[in-house]
């Protein structure tokens, strides 16, 4: 079978985990043509440790429900001549506990759950209970090992997975770094690419599975190397960005911008990732967590998701916001 028709075999997916990367991907999946299951936690299973934080039932339901007005309001910013609005009914949500069963329905199974490596594991363990053979499953992970992932798990299973990262904002960004871990069969990792070249329209990087793989090694290093040399010539957040981005060619992606779309935790568990992994002193001196990122997750300021990052969410009259 050629390429282009291996991507075309993926009618039915899912996306698990409707957060910043879960809702986007699943948006360029339905662009795509593709029907999309899109589930996240059920608001009943909150944990200890999340009500304590400060998180109700009710904000786990509205997360669920943000994201997808956020879905819709990507459907609102394409160009109409290439995106039709309708895409939007081809996703469905809801949560991986009462859903669980229609995944056995689809062809390609995308993890995208908070950056652990237990919750991926359980969310992964809670998949195969259902997974049927012929069913890719791939997981959106910025560096955790893709082995690991699926230890414990059955051997057909792990033949069937890889990671399929994709970079953030998915519909824009063109590369798609394709992991497969010692087990997956070769079949998988040539589908899984088929796809999302031919499919997706993004370029695939195939990487082996070292912490971070390749492009967050290397930008997740340039982003601290920034934050470290901020601090030593008493740079402001605003002054880093206006060096960082525009006068570099990119206004949308100077350095704390991103990190603010990225989201703080997120790039922390990175970081923390290669640091715990890596045998080197160098690098995990050079990975140890910012004091000021560590001092804004701590205020709960994660980021544009939570409203608040280095720069505050803004919301303007037009449903726009800065
Ligand atoms: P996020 O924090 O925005 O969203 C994570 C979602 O997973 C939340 O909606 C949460 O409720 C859900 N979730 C947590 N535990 C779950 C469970 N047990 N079952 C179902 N859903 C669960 O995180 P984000 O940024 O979307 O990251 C997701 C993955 O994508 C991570 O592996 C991250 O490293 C990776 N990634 C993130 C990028 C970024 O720029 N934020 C870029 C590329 C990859």
């Amino acid at each position: 079978m050629g390429a282009a028709s291996q991507g075309a075999q993926v009618r039915r997916a899912a996306v698990i985990g409707s957060g910043v990367m879960g809702a986007g991907i699943a948006a360029h999946l339905a662009n795509a043509g593709m029907s999309v299951l899109l589930l996240d936690i059920p608001p009943s299973a909150l944990t200890d440790g999340e009500i304590k934080a400060g998180r109700t039932l009710e904000d786990a339901a509205v997360r669920n429900r943000l994201s997808i007005s956020a879905v819709q309001k990507l459907a609102s910013s394409q160009p109409p001549a290439l995106y039709d609005t309708a895409f939007i009914q081809r996703i469905t949500p809801g949560n991986l506990e009462d859903d669980l069963p229609k995944l056995a329905q689809t062809d390609w199974i995308i993890e995208a759950v908070v950056e652990r490596l237990d919750v991926k594991q359980d969310v992964l363990a809670r998949v195969e209970s259902v997974w049927r053979p012929g069913t890719m499953v791939s997981s959106n992970t910025s560096g955790l090992s893709v082995a690991a992932m699926v230890e414990g798990r059955g051997e057909a299973f792990k033949r069937h997975f890889a990671a399929t990262h994709f970079f953030n904002p998915p519909r824009h960004m063109k590369l798609v770094e394709v992991v497969p871990a010692p087990d997956t069969d070769p079949d998988i990792t040539a589908r899984l690419t088929a796809v999302c070249e031919w499919r997706l329209g993004k370029g695939v990087v195939r990487a082996k599975d070292t912490p971070n793989f390749i492009a967050n090694r290397i930008g997740t290093y340039g982003m601290l190397v920034t934050i470290a040399a901020m601090r030593r010539f008493g740079l402001t957040v605003d002054e880093v960005d206006a060096l960082t981005g525009p006068a570099m060619g990119r206004p949308k992606t100077a350095t704390f911008r991103m990190l603010d779309l990225v989201g703080l935790d997120t790039l922390l568990h990175v970081i923390d990732n290669v640091r715990e992994r890596s045998d080197n002193k160098e690098e995990q001196e050079a990975f140890a967590r910012p004091p000021d990122l560590e001092a804004l997750r701590k205020l709960g300021w994660i980021g544009e998701k939570a409203g608040q990052g280095f720069y505050r969410k803004i919301k303007r009259a037009g449903g726009g916001s800065d």
